[in-house]
């Protein structure tokens, strides 16, 4: 009897441990209701280290076995994955006040001062912040025809010049990045917007600025840990020093916009707009209202605008370059159907649009293919809902999947304009409100370096499509040649300047 008798506690503390396990997973279902479906988590980093190089395509995956609303766990947070277009469209639209909230990040919370209306919480004031944002945009590109017509010239006058600087980095046959350049040209696009002011190519502080915040997505991107895993930042290791960058970067660029709107503060006038900071300033600082926007929120606007408008433009045409010098056929495609529709006397036009629909074509496909913003800005759920018969509770952190929308195979006829289907901008309450300016702004660039250019890649080297992750995905460094076509065409600035929108802007109508 006696190895029997030494079996027993053994046993008894198998059956305790048992339970145990059994009650803490029974408490844990009971408090998430019925559990989502998802990948078992481990202890402490739960699925962060499947997540891979390209996080998006994991959750693709990972939606084929689990469906497509599933739960992984990141660090300490619960999160849930939407995937292909029917659950996000029903959780977006049909849900759009429950799923049109931001979760509490720390790094969220170095944004724009803490002042940013992109990474606030949905709240009454957030909807007003966002709609003067809306109807600044609108005030500045598209109210009527003189502020269309006035935005066009712009772009085109900054398309113009980065055709010259394509062509002297071309010199002698060289090859070049057009990267930085990029973001120089998107960025003077939307700080002509805010501030009245564009800045040279050569400017050395305003490139090292830029410079800085090109790293700003790698913290801010879907998966990123450093809002997860709170405990890395009583440590040295690489994501605490990429969040005190990060943190950096912010402070610096804040500085930069709280600088220029105070200018505008002191050289203020309420009779004349000069640009969005004058008109922002004029609604957010100078309107009494209780709707709990103070000043500090006039420099999130700003810098919430500029931040949005520069990396997602410069990258949208880093695409498109890579993909034209890789495809030279449909260079060729694009290069005549130019010559017959503007000819080559002239410019093309946001007028020309209409008989350009293949060039749309091609920037779509880019967008699509690409799917350069693979998830949208991290959403959380401000009650609990219920998505595709899944109970999702309230503040859970959801990520959006717009890859995965992209990457669906096609349902019925593929003859169908599949144009409308690109999910880039996301949608519902927290859709992007650049989209007609980026649509525009891309067009323009892409019609313009394609109207005066050639762009092609050395014989040696084989374009790869690989990516860097982040809140967008940026091609991998390549280089290409720029040739001029026919004869240069410029557009004059001096000009261009007295043009700049002047009304009296009417902030809710
Ligand atoms: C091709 C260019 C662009 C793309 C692909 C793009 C895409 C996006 C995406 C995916 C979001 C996040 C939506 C979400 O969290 O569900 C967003 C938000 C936003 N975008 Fe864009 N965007 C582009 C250009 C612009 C431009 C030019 C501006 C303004 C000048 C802008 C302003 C904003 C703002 C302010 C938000 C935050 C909205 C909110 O949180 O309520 N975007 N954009
Ligand atoms: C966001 O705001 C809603 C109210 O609109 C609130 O119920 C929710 O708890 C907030 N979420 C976070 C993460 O703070
Ligand atoms: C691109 O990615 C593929 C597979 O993911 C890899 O085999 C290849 O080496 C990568 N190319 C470059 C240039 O990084």
């Amino acid at each position: 009897g006696l190895p029997f008798l030494v079996k027993i506690p053994a046993l008894v503390a198998s059956f305790v441990f048992l339970f145990c396990l059994e009650a803490c997973l029974w408490v844990r279902n009971f408090r998430l209701k019925r559990r989502l479906p998802g990948p078992f988590a481990w202890p402490v980093v739960g699925n962060a280290m499947q997540l891979g190089q390209m996080p998006h395509i994991t959750f693709a995956k990972l939606a084929k076995k689990y469906g497509n609303v599933y739960q992984i766990r990141l660090g300490c947070s619960d999160i849930v994955v939407l995937n292909g277009d029917r659950a996000i469209r029903e959780a977006l639209i049909l849900h759009s006040t429950e799923f049109a909230g931001r979760p509490n990040f720390v790094s969220f919370q170095a944004v724009s001062g803490g002042k940013s209306m992109t990474f606030t919480n949905y709240s009454k004031q957030w909807k007003m912040h966002r709609k003067i944002a809306q109807s600044t945009i609108r005030a500045f590109s598209s109210a009527n025809s003189q502020t269309k017509k006035a935005f066009e010239q712009q772009v085109v006058a900054e398309a113009t010049e980065l055709v010259e600087i394509f062509l002297k980095l071309s010199a002698q046959g060289q090859y070049f990045n057009p990267a930085h350049e990029l973001t120089v040209a998107a960025a003077n696009v939307i700080c002509a917007l805010c501030f009245g002011k564009r800045y040279g190519h050569d400017d050395v502080e305003f490139r090292a600025l830029l410079q800085k915040l090109d790293k700003f997505g790698e913290t801010i991107g879907a998966g990123s840990l450093v809002d997860v895993m709170p405990w890395l930042q009583s440590f040295p290791n690489p994501v605490r020093s990429m969040f005190n960058n990060f943190k950096d970067l912010n402070q610096e660029f804040f500085g930069f916009v709280h600088n220029k709107v105070e200018e505008h503060r002191d050289t203020f006038d309420p009779e004349v707009t000069r640009d969005m900071s004058d008109a922002i300033i004029g609604v957010i600082d100078k309107v009494d209202s209780d709707n709990g926007l103070t000043k500090g929120h006039t420099e999130g606007t700003v810098s919430d605008l500029i931040g949005a408008g520069l990396d997602t433009v410069s990258t949208a045409i880093h695409w498109i370059l890579l993909l034209l010098a890789k495809h030279p056929e449909i260079q060729t495609k694009l290069h005549e159907l130019l010559d017959k529709v503007v000819g080559r006397n002239r410019l093309p036009s946001v007028d020309d649009r209409s008989s350009l629909a293949y060039l749309d074509a091609f920037i779509y496909e880019t967008m699509r293919f690409t799917s350069f913003v693979p998830i949208t800005i991290p959403h959380s759920t401000t009650s609990d809902v219920t998505i595709e018969g899944l109970h999702i509770p309230k503040d859970t952190v959801v990520f959006i999947n717009q890859w995965s929308v992209n990457h669906e195979p096609p349902e019925g006829s593929l003859d169908k304009d599949l144009t409308n289907n690109v999910m880039i901008f996301s949608a519902g309450k927290r859709r992007c409100i650049g989209n007609q300016i980026a649509k525009v702004e891309i067009f323009l660039f892409f019609a313009i370096l394609l109207h005066q250019c050639s762009f092609e890649k050395s014989a040696h080297e084989d374009l790869s499509l690989n990516c860097t992750y982040g809140l967008t995905l940026k091609p991998l460094n390549y280089k290409i040649t720029a040739t001029l076509r026919g004869e240069l065409l410029k557009a004059v600035w001096s000009q261009q300047s007295s043009n700049l929108p002047r009304l009296i802007y009417l902030p809710m109508c």
